[in-house]
């Protein structure tokens, strides 16, 4: 038994598993659980996260149809909205803009589900999905109940939160609720932003939800492959954080280093220590290193996860080498 799940990862690989299952309700999921007989299983999203490195998952794959949203609660500034685990992020940011609920316009484009947004706290140009979420409904694996998770509980910080650590495996998100707001402030603190609206002649006092939108999926589509065309999983590393002390050695020997204050330390770009190390637009077999930026991996064509891993690992090496930083992969490897 092999079920193909090519188009189930964004990186394209040509991975299979012994049965996939999509259900459309927390009712189907609850009654669908039990019947797995102990097999292994694995929840997975969009597939716009993960590495698949064997060819083949000895276990069932689980994807959520937990679809559409709903208002739950409303102030005058506010609102809340409850969505489905299944639903497209971006799908669901385009509708919430229509809606006149703003917030999470800087995410626009990103590929992948609510659930992962939710898991993996995904963030982009000044703005994480983790800022604006006020729950998180899941249904706890173990007792097949349906639980509340709230913010404050899923220790949201740069690329993470408690379902990547402590609850790992603990839970299957189900909804999400974000609060919106009913006012649009554009945040247009990564300078690609200004830079992006200024280009389109948009003056920034009047810049409408709609131009923000515009000007972050310009700005992704010319620096970001579209899956649908190269397989590839976004980011494919961490930037790392490193302790002041070392900040201030690697600026003595790099001084043109980028470098961002964080509150628990100094970030540095993963994509400049890449393209430093000289693997920018460069290749191992069929995975390659993107020739706009740098901190993207993709499939070239054919690539097996293997191969992808490989061209990691050297990756990895060298930027150890050169740098002294040991880079994290941002992407989920199975
Ligand atoms: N840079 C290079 N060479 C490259 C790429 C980047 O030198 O090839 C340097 C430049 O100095 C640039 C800096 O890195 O100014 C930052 O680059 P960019 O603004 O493109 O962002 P990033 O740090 O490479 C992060 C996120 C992206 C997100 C952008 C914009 C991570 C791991 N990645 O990338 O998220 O879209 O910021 O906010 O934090 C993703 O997670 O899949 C993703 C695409």
């Amino acid at each position: 038994m092999a079920y193909p799940l090519t188009a189930h990862n964004t990186f394209g690989i040509a991975a299979t598993c012994n049965s996939f299952f999509e259900y459309a309700s927390v009712e189907e999921l609850q009654a669908l659980l039990p019947q797995l007989n102990q097999q292994r299983w694995l929840h997975i999203g969009a597939g716009s996260n993960l590495l698949f490195v064997h060819p083949h998952f000895d276990g069932v794959i689980l994807h959520s149809g937990i679809k559409g949203w709903e208002k739950i609660n409303e102030t005058d500034t506010t609102v809340d909205i409850r969505v489905g685990a299944g639903e497209e992020m971006d799908a669901f940011i385009a509708q919430m803009i229509v809606q006149g609920y703003y917030g999470l316009e800087n995410l626009s484009h990103i590929p992948g589900e609510v659930g992962a947004s939710a898991v993996q706290n995904v963030g982009a140009y000044g703005v994480e999905a983790g800022d604006f979420i006020v729950s998180v409904e899941a249904l706890e694996v173990a007792t097949q109940q349906v639980v509340t998770l709230q913010h404050d509980d899923c220790h949201y910080s740069y690329r993470f939160s408690e379902f990547k650590g402590n609850w790992r495996g603990k839970y299957i998100i189900t909804k999400v609720t974000f609060r919106l707001k009913k006012t649009f402030t554009p945040i247009l603190s990564h300078k690609s932003v200004p830079q992006r609206l200024a280009e389109l002649g948009i003056p920034l006092d009047t810049a409408r939800a709609t131009d923000l939108r515009k000007a972050i999926i310009d700005i992704r589509s010319a620096k970001l492959p579209d899956p649908k065309v190269i397989g590839s999983a976004g980011s494919f590393f961490m930037n790392p954080i490193v302790t002041p002390e070392v900040a201030k050695d690697l600026l003595e020997q790099f001084p043109n280093m980028p470098h961002y204050a964080m509150p628990n330390g100094v970030k540095i770009p993963a994509g400049w220590l890449i393209e430093q190390a000289e693997w920018k637009g460069k290749s191992l077999g069929n995975a390659g290193v993107h020739p706009q930026q740098a901190l993207v991996l993709i499939n070239k064509g054919g690539a097996t996860g293997e191969e992808v891993s490989h061209l990691a690992h050297t990756i990895q090496q060298d930027v150890k080498q050169k740098f002294g930083i040991m880079l994290h992969p941002e992407v989920m490897f199975l």
